[in-house]
């Protein structure tokens, strides 16, 4: 695999290089913002995609067999998850996953508890739906997120689910086995569920191992729905393929029947076909991936180190989204920003976009590109400081 090749996307409609002027009011960025990768996405999925259009009526398609296998396959050589085909569902996305989620089992008002810093649907979803968003912030200790138990618990008593980045988007800290327990027996006093949302599990970097939430004990198993997806792993978020798992026959029936009742949880032919293919035949791929995604943290960590040691990262243990902090630098958050935008020319996200004002002077930048492209960003932010 060579993900070194710069491969042009601009033109091809896709958010990362096509919605620039969009969302940033200029054109001219180098974009190190949406989670997706700049790697040409595997041959053994562009292959099964080919494949499958060679035959020339694209009308409804069933899941098969052969791609609920694949991804039960998946689970349990990944997560050690012994899934039945019973207990997982199909979803398109997991942000609408998420909102399915909400809508389906929690009233106008109920309490949604999150971790902030946080990926944005997790904060805007609760609020759009007329829920109340609680928000249990993380302190940053020894250069990685970690939950303040005192503060997480007090605010689980006022809500009734919790939706978990497992591992966290931004930053890419991976939940230990004793911290997802802790959640878990929170949660479970409280009677609150949980979301475990493990979009980017997949990527977690040796020598760091991801927990599956619903494997750390009988109450997190019984108290949880999880989402997964192939999108991120393997830069396939545009075939929208994702799945959920839900032990719990009550949580199941409820969740499920709601998907099917409105529905809301087919796959198109290239969702099912090119996340079977992922599943099938991509752990050479994977690991090759991991490799060059540990290059590019190292490659940020020795750039900020000897460049930019004002800034301070929580550098990712899993996937690719690194949380700048410039808030030593003395400047205010507008400054940096338009600094970023004006001189840079680099989109990263704002950090307040995250979890609001407690996190002026954060940026988040995507590690997933090729190496010269990434020190390209660095060295044009290193030039506007
Ligand atoms: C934690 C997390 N959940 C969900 C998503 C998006 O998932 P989907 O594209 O399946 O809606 C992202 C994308 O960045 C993410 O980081």
């Amino acid at each position: 695999m060579d993900f070194d090749e710069i491969i042009p996307r601009k033109g091809t409609n896709c958010v990362k290089h096509d919605a620039l002027q969009q969302f940033f009011g200029s054109d001219d960025l180098l974009p190190m913002w949406v989670a997706d990768m700049d790697f040409r996405s595997p041959d053994f999925v562009m292959e099964a995609l080919r494949r499958r259009c060679e035959h020339e009526v694209l009308g409804y398609p069933t899941a098969p067999d052969s791609y609920w296998h694949a991804v039960i396959d998946w689970l349990w050589r990944h997560y050690h998850i012994t899934a039945l085909r019973d207990e997982l569902h199909f979803i398109p996305g997991i942000v609408a996953g998420i909102a399915f989620v909400l809508q389906a089992m929690t009233h106008p008002g109920d309490g949604i508890l999150v971790t902030t810093p946080v990926y944005p649907p997790f904060l805007t979803l609760p609020k759009n739906g007329q829920r109340q968003l609680v928000c249990s912030p993380l302190k940053v200790v020894d250069g990685r997120f970690a939950i303040d138990f005192d503060d997480f618990e007090w605010r689980a008593r006022q809500s009734r689910w919790l939706v978990l980045s497992n591992p966290h988007n931004p930053g890419g800290t991976v939940w230990d086995k004793e911290t997802l327990s802790r959640i878990a027996d929170i949660c479970y006093r409280n009677n609150v569920n949980v979301i475990s949302d493990e979009i980017h599990a997949d990527m977690t970097l040796p020598p760091h191992q991801h927990i599956s939430f619903s494997t750390v004990s009988d109450n997190a198993r019984n108290i949880s729905i999880t989402f997964i997806a192939p999108s991120k792993t393997f830069n396939i978020a545009g075939l929208g393929s994702s799945v959920c798992y839900c032990p719990n026959e009550q949580l199941r029936q409820r969740f499920f029947g709601y998907l099917d009742g409105y529905g809301l949880a087919g796959g198109d032919i290239f969702a099912y076909v090119g996340a079977e293919a992922a599943y099938s035949h991509g752990e050479e791929w994977l690991q090759q991936l991991l490799a060059y995604l540990k290059g590019n943290v190292e490659c940020l960590r020795t750039f900020l180190a000897e460049r930019l040691p004002q800034v301070k990262a929580v550098l990712p243990e899993a996937s690719y989204l690194a949380w700048l902090d410039f808030s030593a630098m003395g400047l205010d958050h507008e400054e940096i920003r338009s600094r970023l935008l004006q001189r840079a020319h680099v989109a990263l996200n704002d950090g307040t976009t995250f979890g609001g004002n407690d996190y002026r002077g954060c940026f988040r930048i995507n590690l997933g590109c090729p190496r010269a492209t990434l020190l390209e960003a660095l060295e044009r932010i290193a030039s506007c400081f």
